[in-house]
């Protein structure tokens, strides 16, 4: 099967994860299709996270398969997945706050080389060229993420929705299929949601799938395709935002976590 025929990018299928005596994900089976955007919502400590962490080749899952453009992924670590087309962002801030706004996308650039080498090995003659081109990639990212007039500033120095555009920059300097956003909202005023929600959108549109873990319900709704919604590990419900707004279901969760 050719990998652009597949019309589900990512299936998730028996995933449990157990930490000890404690079971983070219970088999909450769903699927991606190619050139969605797909949301997973859910309480605090429901597993989104750790969905993310499985996905993108963190740690295995205890048992179950996770297939991306119909070929299983599960074995495969994270330098791996990357390159075969899936990027993420971290829920906390992961950014090289000394270097700048540029060198971090540039140092995303590359799937296969670990940072440690990229730093010294923008320094080296030799990586001249790959340097040089690892630049434009990296400019007409930061162009394309609205960060066009900051590229020298340090990272540290960018407000905190900006670091968070940034994060979206560095995971795009990888060319993915795939990006999981992992709340990608937290934190932000109205007009930095805004801007985020439509990045997501814009990103989308040039045909990259993806995956949304968001506790902004405005953003959440504006922008999914589908929602899957997790309950201690567990799916609870998917389908539609309309769908999903008004399920009993999904509104006992969040009632509950709140008390
Ligand atoms: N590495 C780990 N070791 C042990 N327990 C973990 C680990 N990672 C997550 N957990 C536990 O698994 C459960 C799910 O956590 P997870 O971070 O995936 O939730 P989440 O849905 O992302 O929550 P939040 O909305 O607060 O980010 C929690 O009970 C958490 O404490
Ligand atoms: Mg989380």
């Amino acid at each position: 099967m050719n990998d652009t025929t597949v019309e589900n990018i990512l299936e998730v299928q028996g995933v449990v994860m157990a930490f000890g005596g404690l079971m983070a994900l219970f088999k909450p089976d769903f699927k991606v299709k190619r050139g969605t955007i797909k949301a997973i919502i859910g309480p605090n400590g429901a597993g989104k996270t750790t969905l993310f962490n499985i996905i993108t080749g963190f740690f295995p899952p205890t048992e179950g398969t996770v297939r991306f453009k119909g070929r299983s992924i599960k074995k495969l670590k994270t330098h791996e997945i990357a390159s075969r087309g899936i990027s993420r962002t971290f829920q906390t801030i992961e950014l090289f706050g000394n270097m700048t706004v540029l060198e971090n996308v540039m140092l995303g650039c590359h799937t296969r080389v670990p940072t440690s080498f990229m730093v010294s090995g923008l320094r080296l003659p030799g990586a001249k060229r790959k340097e040089e081109e690892m630049r434009e990639r990296a400019v007409k990212i930061l162009k394309f993420i609205g960060l066009a007039d900051k590229f020298e500033e340090p990272a540290d120095n960018l407000p905190l929705g900006e670091q968070k555009m940034l994060e979206i920059g560095r995971a795009l300097a990888t060319e993915p299929e795939l990006i999981c956003l992992d709340e990608p909202a937290a934190g932000l005023n109205e007009t930095e949601t805004y801007v985020a929600s439509s990045l997501i959108k814009a990103i989308n549109a040039k045909g990259i799938t993806v995956l949304l873990v968001e506790h902004d319900m405005k953003v959440i709704m504006n922008i999914s395709d589908e929602i899957v919604v997790l309950n201690y590990g567990q799916k609870i419900a998917e389908g539609t935002p309309e769908a999903i707004r008004d399920n009993p279901k999904v509104i006992e969760a969040y009632l509950g976590s709140e008390a």
